[in-house]
């Protein structure tokens, strides 16, 4: 059994050589408010839900981008609305949120 039930990791990386990244889209509000719902829902801790800062995932094309983990579910988001529903359908209820999965396809 796994120690956390899911795992998310949200790129927080900002670049300074004039390329596009994650922070550039409000990454680290959308992290912030992830984690912070995760914990008023109950949901954080062992054989919960644990959320996790990372650096570059090398999708950056879609970024804002975040992981969720056992399932290797990649989402991007437009704001903390779509953030709740991953919160609530995928990390609380299991479902994966179809509307804000990142192509196969895009990458850096
Ligand atoms: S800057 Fe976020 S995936 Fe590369």
């Amino acid at each position: 059994m796994s120690y956390y039930e899911r795992h998310v990791f949200f790129c927080l990386n900002q670049r300074t050589n004039g390329e596009g990244s994650c922070a550039d889209h409000n990454a680290q509000a959308a992290f912030d408010h992830c984690k912070s719902r995760v914990k008023q829902l109950g949901l954080a801790g062992k054989g919960g839900v644990r959320v996790n800062k990372a650096g570059c995932l090398d999708r950056c094309a879609g970024g804002p981008v975040a992981v969720v983990y056992p399932e290797d579910v990649w989402y991007s988001w437009v704001d903390q609305g779509d953030i709740d529903e991953i919160v609530e359908s995928h990390l609380r209820d299991g479902q994966v949120v179809e509307r804000l999965v990142l192509p196969d396809n895009v990458g850096r």
